[in-house]
């Protein structure tokens, strides 16, 4: 699975981050981005999911890969 946010989308709600820090960050101002290469490991896929469905734009996708 890949992590990617669509900046078009995102509205800086936070939830991804909050959810999911371990894959989740914020810019400066308070918009989401995907940490590292966006690629989650298989420990960490219940907690991307966690994040896809909270976000409110549905800004977050996710690839399987
Ligand atoms: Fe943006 Fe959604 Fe996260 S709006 S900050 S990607 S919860």
């Amino acid at each position: 699975m890949k992590l990617h946010i669509d900046p078009e989308r995102c509205q800086g709600h936070g939830r991804c981050y909050d959810l999911a820090p371990q894959l989740f960050g914020e810019d400066d101002e308070g918009y989401g981005r995907v940490l590292g290469d966006g690629l989650v490991a298989p420990d960490q896929k219940r907690d991307a999911r966690l994040a896809v469905v909270n976000c409110p734009e549905q800004a977050i996708e996710a690839d399987p890969a």
